[in-house]
Parts: structure tokens; C-alpha cells; sequence
């Protein structure tokens, strides 16, 4: 039985972890919960799970709920770190969990990391708390289909045979638009992804690419792995999740139906694997064919930026992550349109005056100043 710590409940991840749970009843105990604002949902999911320890952000709905539970109030830091916890999933958006991410690490725990900011701000702070906890059971479990993918891949392999590690990309809502039709997507369209269904800040990164690119930066430092030997390649159906290869030339990738439930359940029952199908089973003869090609860097640039980047093993990659935070939130609420998105992330990159560091303090300013120039820019009008 593996006690759980989830973070983030109330989001996609976070729900569909409780589904994994839902169906492997024998093998999980939810021990805590942490929601944002959603506790309506918190309420419904601490009525079926009877977990030991809640949150959710202050708020007339969190306020009725803590005065009702019996369970304990814990800020995520400490429900990550309880004795109880074997296990901590983090399915938060945004940088709310990274301090807990780090805290759980240092304290000798699994953290099955589905978010993505930690490791593109925070990674090499997340890789010293990771260093630091290892020798007590600290291991980080890939989440995110593409990196689980290769997380499977990877399983049994020395390090020193992996060639390149190859990122599949759908290509988001907009892979089949001409640059022009790219100037007047809304918002609605964007939330329409072809192929996954995910929280709005993901989606929207889905449709500019940009999330790709957090993904390469993620396995840069997920896998130890310079990101020069990381690649992207298009693959529409977003059935090969991913793959690796190795120096013998050989190949291996790991394939499913897009549903996140099966990366989730892989790493929550990790090292064995669990005793049902948390999602449709691949049939690759209805399937018939899968396709495979090059990733448009020119029409969608915010990939191109998310790289260079990640490259300069700066702050400049936590420094764009705020900036994107930003930009996607001012594009959701109408301020801004699709392309100005890209644009922004340019301008943020080009005026970020980076620092080399691992100082989790220096990579949460250098984000935070993302985030601030582009609220600037868009509140001046200057795009
Ligand atoms: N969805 C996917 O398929 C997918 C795949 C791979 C990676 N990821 C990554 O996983 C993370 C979560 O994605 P998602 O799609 O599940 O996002 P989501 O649906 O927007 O859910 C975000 C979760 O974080 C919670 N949250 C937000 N701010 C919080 C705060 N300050 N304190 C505590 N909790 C807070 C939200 O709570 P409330 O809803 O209660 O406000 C919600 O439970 C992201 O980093 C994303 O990039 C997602």
C-alpha cells in the first residue's frame, strides 16, 4: 500500500491520478490533498478519499471546509514532507510546488513530477535536492507522457549508451495553419487541442509550441542529458510518446493512446507495473498508419526561443518561463493576440540580462522578471 501526497488534486493530472487510484484501490492510500482555488472539488474528493491532511487557498469555500474537516490544514511544504508520505505526485501549475518539490527531494522521497516549471526554472536547485536525498530513497519520476516515454525507455540502459533522446510533438491546434490565419486564433480555438485533453496554461503552450520546448529543457535535466541531444520531431497522432536513441544505432520508443492516466499510473506503481489498463489499449491495426515529420520552427517561433534558451544553462530559461506565464494569461483574457505571444517571449529574451547560477533564490527572481516585463509591455501597449 503507497501512501500518496498529491498536489494539484483538482487539476487534469491531478484528477486522473485519482482515477489511477480509483482503480488500484489495494495498491494506494491517499494520505494528503492540495488544491488552489477549487475546493468545492477538494470537498467531494475528501468525502471519498478521507485523507489525513488537506489545503486549498484561502477563500469562502476553503474557509467552510476547513471548519468542517477533521482532517489537518497543511501548506503544501509540509504535506510533502509528512512521515506518512511514501509518495509525492506534484500536478500543480505554475511554481506553487517547486519549494515542496525541492523539501520532499531533500527529505529522502519519490516525487512523480508532472509539472513542468519546476524543472524549467528551478532544475539544477531540484537536482542538488535530489543529489542531497538520494542515499534516503529521493528519485524524480517522470509524469509527462514524453518523458515518462523515455523514462520507460531508459529502464535497464547504462547512461553512457544513449545517443539522443527524441521528443515527439503533436504540433498543437494550429499545426495545419498558414502563418496569417496564426494572427487572428482566439483563445477558444486554442483551448481545442487536437489530441490531449489538459489545464488551459499547457494547451495554450500546446498551440504556440512553446511547451515543447519546455519539454526539452525538462528532459535536459529529468535525464542529465545536454539539451543539443535532445530533438523534437512531429508526430500527429501522438501515439509514440517518445524515444531514445542509442549509440548501436538501435531505437527504442514506448507507445499508447494519448490518455495521461497511463504515464500516471506508471509512475505511481513504478518499479512494477500496475494490474490494469488505466486507459484504451493501443490497436495499431485500426490504427493503420502513424506519421512522422519536421517541426515548423518558423511559423511557430516560441519553440525556437524555448530552446535557445534552455541552451544558455542560465536564468534566461526561467526568465522566458515567466515571461510565457504572463503572455499566455494576457492572450486567455483577450489582451493580447496569438502571435504576440512569440513576439513577447522575443523582446523578454533579447532584454534579460542573465546570470550563470543554480541559486534557487537568483532563477525565482530572474522568472518573476519575466513575468513582470511582459505585464509592462502589454500594459504600456508596446509589442
Ligand atoms: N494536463 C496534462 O495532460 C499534463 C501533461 C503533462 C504535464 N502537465 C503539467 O502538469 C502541471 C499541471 O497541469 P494540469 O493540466 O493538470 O493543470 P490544471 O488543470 O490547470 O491544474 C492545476 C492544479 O494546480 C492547482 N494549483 C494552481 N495554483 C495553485 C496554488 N497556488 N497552490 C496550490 N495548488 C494550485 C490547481 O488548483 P485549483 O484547480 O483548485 O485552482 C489544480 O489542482 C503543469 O505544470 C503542466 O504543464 C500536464
Amino acid at each position: 500500500m503507497i501512501r500518496l501526497a498529491i498536489l494539484g488534486s483538482t487539476g487534469s493530472v491531478g484528477q486522473q491520478a485519482l482515477d489511477v487510484v480509483r482503480a488500484l484501490p489495494d495498491d494506494f492510500k491517499v494520505v494528503a490533498l492540495a488544491a488552489g482555488g477549487n475546493a468545492g472539488l477538494l470537498h467531494a474528493q475528501a468525502r471519498e478519499f478521507s485523507p489525513a491532511a488537506l489545503f486549498a487557498r484561502p477563500g469562502h469555500d476553503a474557509d467552510a471546509l476547513r471548519a468542517e474537516t477533521s482532517a489537518e490544514w497543511q501548506p503544501l511544504e509540509a504535506m510533502a514532507t509528512r512521515e506518512d508520505v511514501d509518495l509525492v505526485l506534484v500536478a500543480t501549475s505554475g511554481l506553487a510546488a517547486l519549494p515542496s518539490s525541492i523539501a520532499a527531494l531533500r527529505a529522502g522521497k519519490p516525487v512523480a513530477i508532472a509539472n513542468k516549471e519546476t524543472l524549467v526554472v528551478g532544475g539544477p536547485a531540484v537536482r542538488d535536492a535530489l543529489d542531497a536525498g538520494r542515499s534516503r530513497g529521493a528519485e524524480l519520476r517522470p509524469v509527462d507522457s514524453e518523458h515518462s516515454a523515455i523514462w520507460q525507455c531508459l529502464w535497464g540502459e547504462a547512461p553512457e549508451s544513449v545517443e539522443r533522446l527524441t521528443l515527439t510533438a503533436s504540433g498543437g491546434a494550429f499545426r495545419d495553419y498558414e502563418p496569417s490565419e496564426l494572427e487572428a486564433v482566439t483563445a477558444a480555438q486554442a483551448l481545442a487541442h487536437p489530441t490531449w485533453r489538459m489545464g488551459p496554461k499547457i494547451t495554450i503552450d500546446s498551440a504556440t509550441l512553446f511547451n515543447k520546448g519546455l519539454e526539452a529543457i525538462e528532459a535536459r535535466w529529468l535525464f542529465d542529458i545536454p539539451l543539443d541531444r535532445v530533438e523534437i520531431l512531429q508526430h500527429r497522432e501522438s501515439v509514440v510518446h517518445s524515444m531514445v536513441t542509442f549509440r548501436d544505432g538501435s531505437v527504442k520508443a514506448q507507445l499508447g493512446e494519448p490518455d495521461m492516466r497511463l504515464p500516471i499510473q506508471v509512475a505511481l506503481t513504478y518499479p512494477h507495473r500496475g494490474a490494469v489498463k488505466p486507459a484504451p489499449a493501443l490497436d495499431l491495426a485500426q490504427r493503420g498508419s502513424l506519421t512522422f515529420g519536421t517541426v515548423d520552427t518558423e511559423r511557430f517561433p516560441a519553440l525556437g526561443i524555448a530552446l535557445e534558451a534552455g541552451r544558455r544553462e542560465d536564468t534566461s530559461a526561467a526568465a522566458i518561463s515567466g515571461a510565457d506565464e504572463s503572455a499566455v494569461a494576457h492572450f486567455l483574457a483577450g489582451r493580447i493576440r496569438f502571435t504576440e505571444i512569440a513576439l513577447l517571449l522575443a523582446q523578454a529574451l533579447d532584454a534579460h540580462e542573465p546570470r550563470r547560477t543554480g541559486d534557487l533564490e537568483v532563477l525565482l527572481a530572474a522568472e518573476a522578471w519575466g513575468r513582470q516585463f511582459v505585464d509592462s509591455r502589454v500594459a504600456a501597449g508596446v509589442r
